[in-house]
Order: C-alpha cells, then structure tokens, then sequence
C-alpha cells in the first residue's frame, strides 16, 4: 500500500458541492487504481454558514488545515452576501495564512473543447501561467482619506519585497525547467516570460526584472529568458498563443490574463487552478465561481473541479495517476460530451464524473 494523503474539502456555495463531489469520485477511484489512499474530511465553509453565523473562516479553522495534506475546494460565492465578504473572509484569507504564494494556471486546450480563437488547437495553446499570489495590489496596503468628500482620495498600493519575488521566480525557474516545452518534448528549449510592465510600473516591475534576470543568469543558464508587457501579453495570448511557454507575473496582473487564458481553453467548465504552498499547504480549485443558477440542478460541468483534484495529484506527487485522470479527461472532451456548457454537455454532472471515472486506466 502506498502513502495516505489527508484532504480537507471545502464544497462551498452553490454548484461547489456538485462539482466537488465527481473530483472527489475520480480521485477515489484513481487512488485504487494507483495503490494511495486518500481520506476526506468535508468542512462547511461558505455563504449559506456566513448567514446562520456570521462566521467565515475562524482562525481555529487555519490551525485545523495545517494538519491535513491539501485542500480542495469548490467555490465561494453567495447572491446573499455582499460582494467581497466571502472572498477576503475565506479564498483570500486561506491563501494568504497558509503562504499558498503560487498560483498556478495552465492555460491548455484539451482536444475537442471550443476555442474562441480561429485556428488555434490544443497544439497551440498550451501554456502555463504562475501568478504570484501573495503581493500586489492584494495585500489591502491603502486606504481612504476625506473619504465621502469631493475630496476624497484611494490609494490601493502594488506592494513587493525581494524575497517574494524571488521565491515565486524560483519556483517558476523550476517548473520551466521541468514542465516546460523542451522538457516535454514539444521544443527545443524550455522558456520561462516574465509580464510585467517595466515601462510605467518602473518600481515594481524593475524589481520583478532585476531580480527575474540574476537569478536566470545565476542559477539557471539553461532557461531561455523572455519578457513581454502585461498589455502586449493579452494580444499575442489570442493572436499568438503558441510563442508562449511558462509565464510568470505578478498577483494583480496574473489574475486578469489567467480569465483572458481560460477562455481560450474553453473557459469555466474546464480552468482549474492551484494556490501551492511549495513548503506547504496547497489548495486547488476550478476556476469558476458558484454558478448560483444552476444550482442542484446536476447540470454544471464538473471537469474543471475534476482538474483541480487533478492537480493536487501532481504535486503531492502521484504523477502517474494525475496523468491517468488527464488522459481520462481528454477522452471525455474528445469523445463523449457535446460541448462544456452546463445543460448542453448531452449528460448529468454526475454522469461526467462517471465517464471520467471509467476511463481510468492503471
Ligand atoms: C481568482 C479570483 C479571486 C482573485 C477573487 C474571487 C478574490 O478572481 O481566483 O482569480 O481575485 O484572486
Ligand atoms: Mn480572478
């Protein structure tokens, strides 16, 4: 018997729960198949708690994450609470006490899936991008002042040190190195972008250079180095998809490219993401919100949940049965369903999960 991995799970609001349960199928079932075992612990966490208590994430609730392995969670997202309660109270909070200063986000078409973007295949758009996931306009430096007045003045700040930006290089430099296109045949050479905007954001952007080509120079020789402008970045992600290899960014830029890459790649039935805690504890999620009306409906794609679990495979490092469940749901996309869009998919939510399911193979 292989190792046992503890999974705190947070279903969260709306079609979370539906979703989350067909990651959690295909996990068990890949888990068999690929001799781990995997144990479940579901936690409450969410809009529909908020209301009956007013509580979103107790700090005693962080302490209690710290002893499982990773975290899968569904969405966060009541039309009953305010706008931003639920994520600073739960998302934000999650990925900011646990240091989950990665954020990972492939942006890759799988086949059969509809793409946007006119004559682009999943040969072409297949990239990564890592968003940094703990600085930026993110960390609520600011504030207001004669706020209510004519007057009033806001200041949101972009706020970085060396030691973030150089950890999330490091971890970009050897994701390059690993994951990157030459690594996985499709290349002569594995290429690690920077986006940022070095000709206004001259501060934080020249500190993201300065520190992006020292390191690349110093440590990894064999990294070939790009850098593009955040601007420039959302033209050639839909013109051009295929220049790009892995990406790495700041947190307030990287979360406005990865919906504009998600899109390319069939949008929120299928993105997922991780929140990676490389010394840590991880979490991962799709990238879609709640999805409010569609709600027990049991017609919402679950394959972008279905990734997210796919993912936590990989880096708690079953490798071979995270590949089993890509490959399972390539077949899926390629094959089976009509289209990712819930109510026309031509199956249940549950039904994908099973198809999924099925389809893995030892
Ligand atoms: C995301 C989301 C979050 C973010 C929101 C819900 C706080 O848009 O995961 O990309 O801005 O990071
Ligand atoms: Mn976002």
């Amino acid at each position: 018997m292989g190792k046992t991995y503890k999974i705190a799970v947070i279903a969260g609001d709306g079609t979370g729960p539906e979703v989350t349960a067909e990651a959690v199928k295909v996990l068990k079932v890949a888990s068999d198949k690929y001799d781990f075992k995997l144990e479940f612990v579901e936690f409450d966490f969410g809009g529909e708690r908020y209301m009956k208590t007013g509580e979103t994430l107790p700090d005693s609730a962080i302490e209690e994450f710290r002893k499982f392995d990773t975290i899968l969670l569904g969405a966060v997202g009541h039309p009953d609470v305010a706008p931003g309660i639920l994520e600073k109270g739960i998302l934000l909070k999650l990925r900011f006490e646990l240091d989950q200063y990665i954020n990972l986000r492939p942006v890759k078409l799988y086949p059969g899936v509809e793409t946007p973007l006119r004559n682009k295949g999943p040969e072409e758009i297949d990239y990564v991008v890592i968003r940094e996931n703990t600085g930026d306009q993110y960390t609520g430096a600011g504030g207001f002042t004669m706020k209510g007045t004519a007057n009033e003045v806001a200041v949101q700040s972009a706020v970085y040190n060396r030691f973030q930006v150089d950890r999330c290089l490091k971890y970009a430099f050897e994701y390059a190195r690993k994951y990157g296109k030459k690594a996985r045949g499709k290349g002569d050479k594995n290429t690690l972008g920077l986006c940022g905007k070095t000709n206004v954001l001259t501060y934080i952007y020249g500190l993201w250079e300065r520190a992006f080509h020292e390191m690349g120079k110093a440590e990894y020789p064999d990294i070939n180095r790009e850098y593009y402008h955040v601007d420039a970045t959302c033209m050639w992600m839909v013109k051009n998809p295929e220049w790009f290899d892995v990406i790495v960014t700041g947190n307030m830029f990287g979360d406005i490219i990865t919906d504009l890459g998600a899109i390319t790649q069939g949008g929120m039935g299928i993105a997922a993401g991780g929140n990676i805690n490389p010394e840590g504890i991880s979490m991962f999620e799709p990238i879609g919100g709640s999805a409010p009306k569609y709600t027990g409906k049991g017609v919402i794609n679950p394959l972008a949940a279905i990734c997210a679990g796919q993912m936590m495979l990989e880096t708690l490092g079953e490798q071979k049965a995270s590949e089993a469940i890509e490959e399972a749901v390539k077949f899926v996309t390629a094959e089976k369903i009509e289209t990712l869009q819930a109510g026309k998919m031509g199956y249940s939510t549950s039904e994908v999960g099973d198809l999924v399911a099925e389809k893995i193979v030892e």
